[in-house]
């Protein structure tokens, strides 16, 4: 069958040459110039990526245009509504939704993981009380190859499973570390009697006076649904700057636990994961909502690197699907949890703003995930330094799940990208005495 093509012509040289167009199950289709620098000596330019499919991959798909989102195939709003971060998670990781029998296994397995070794307490200790969490998450999961280095054989299926197995359930466990060791709290083990997100909170909140969980193991369920929910939104986003830091660095065979420490460095900029905790840092600057037309003006001003945090999106030049979830789900978190804090006032007040401001509109720029999450996080009690923390917990699902869909292939090869050069073209060495 005569594949489809595409021709590429250079018009300086006159040499051209037919590509083949790959398409995928569905979305734009993309032609291969895997082979067009070798036909006619020219390379494509495509700064941050706009228009270049780094892999083929089965996990999820965006249409950004149409605001779709499904992992394996499922819509974000039917797992939102019907599913836990856990099956979510063996979603992701296996291609299908697993059975009852499977899903026990796999939360059983996961649990029998979340403990870290006790040398990363002393790890901990090595931070100064005030850094970053964020820090802390970088050092302690790239530490973990430290852990887990000499026996991994990467060649074999079942050690890259495990691999994939323990960043899931030792994440929250680090997570929660991270935070005790910043105010000084002594670290709380994980419990083989909660779940995932339960686990999480009791980890995070429990003190040695003051269990989170009350004596009848009660654990408020609004907050563990909040959770499970937040967790699923984040778990995955295709090809996203932190998957693809991920899957880069794995291109290399560097130790997983290194690659998605990398991830997480990735993950922590105010672009994209750190967005979470610049949204708060933002409203509390703009204060009232008198300021907002102020703000709006400066992410307006080209000259004026002030941008409006939580908003715009690469790919969703609509309604971000999980925006919307998560706006639904700020209402109930705070029918629960009331809080006198301004803060979810001005938040709607700045999103009624530029949802009718001209320049928003014609740009495009909607309410993204990360301008509501953190509302629900500071509802929820985490921390603010913690909200991008939370990001990395859900997301590794998705680094791990890219990393395996990325190894098992066989036709595996290293992310080596080329480049414009602008430098200086070739000349002579000059003495110093020259110069
Ligand atoms: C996440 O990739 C993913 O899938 C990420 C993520 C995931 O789940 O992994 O969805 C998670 O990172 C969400 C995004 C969180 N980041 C923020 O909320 C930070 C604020 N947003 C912007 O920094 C920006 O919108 C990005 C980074 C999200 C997208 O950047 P792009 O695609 O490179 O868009 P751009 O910078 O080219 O902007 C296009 C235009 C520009 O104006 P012009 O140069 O065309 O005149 O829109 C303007 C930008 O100046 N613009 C904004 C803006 N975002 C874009 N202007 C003001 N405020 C903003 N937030």
């Amino acid at each position: 069958m005569v594949k489809d093509t595409v021709t590429i012509r250079n018009n300086k040289t006159g040499k051209e040459v037919d590509l083949p167009l790959e398409y995928g199950t569905v979305g734009t289709p993309a032609v291969d110039i895997g082979s067009l620098n070798k036909e006619i000596g020219t390379f494509t330019f495509d700064q941050g990526f706009m228009s270049t499919a780094s892999c083929k991959s089965a996990i999820t798909y965006i249409d950004g245009d149409k605001g779709v989102l499904l992992y394996r195939g499922y819509p974000i709003e039917q797992l939102a509504k019907n599913s836990s971060f856990l099956e979510v998670v063996y979603l992701l990781m296996n291609g299908e939704l697993p059975r009852e029998n499977e899903l026990f296994s796999f939360a059983s397995e996961i649990k029998q993981h979340s403990m870290i070794h006790e040398a990363l307490r002393v790890f901990f200790n090595g931070f100064h009380y005030d850094a970053h969490p964020m820090s802390m998450m970088v050092g302690v999961m790239g530490s973990l190859s430290a852990f887990y280095h000499s026996e991994l054989d990467m060649n074999d299926p079942e050690h890259r499973r495990i691999s994939a197995m323990r960043m899931v359930a030792k994440v929250p466990t680090i997570a929660a570390a991270s935070h005790r060791h910043s105010v000084g709290w002594p670290f709380i083990y994980p419990r083989l009697d909660l779940d995932y997100c339960e686990n999480f909170m009791n980890m995070m909140f429990s003190l040695p006076g003051q269990q989170y969980i009350d004596e009848n193991n009660y654990i408020d369920p609004v907050a563990v649904k909040a959770l499970n929910l937040l967790f699923i939104l984040h778990a995955d986003h295709e090809q996203n700057a932190s998957t693809s830091t991920v899957r880069l660095a794995s291109s290399t065979g560097a130790n997983p636990y290194a690659c998605v420490a990398a991830g997480i460095s990735a993950l922590w900029g105010p672009a994209h994961g750190g967005a979470n905790e610049a949204v708060l840092s933002m409203l509390a600057e703009i204060g009232t909502v008198d300021r907002i037309p102020e703000f709006i003006a400066k992410a307006k001003d080209k000259n004026d690197p002030f941008r409006l945090m939580g908003f715009g999106h690469r790919v969703y030049k609509n309604f971000d699907p999980r925006a919307t979830i998560t706006r639904e789900t700020c209402y109930e978190v705070l029918e629960k949890f009331p809080s006198d804090d301004p803060l979810f006032d001005l938040m709607l007040a700045l999103e009624e703003f530029a949802l009718k401001d001209e320049y928003f509109i014609e740009k495009k720029l909607y309410p993204n995930v990360d301008f509501y999450s953190g509302i629900i996080y500071k509802a929820l009690k985490i921390p603010e330094d913690m909200f991008t923390v939370m990001f990395v917990i859900a997301r590794t699902a998705g680094w791990v799940s890219h990393w395996l869909e990325m190894m098992s292939e066989p036709s595996q090869r290293i992310g080596r990208p080329r480049q414009i050069y602008t430098g200086y073209d070739v000349r002579d060495y000059k003495p110093v005495l020259d110069r």
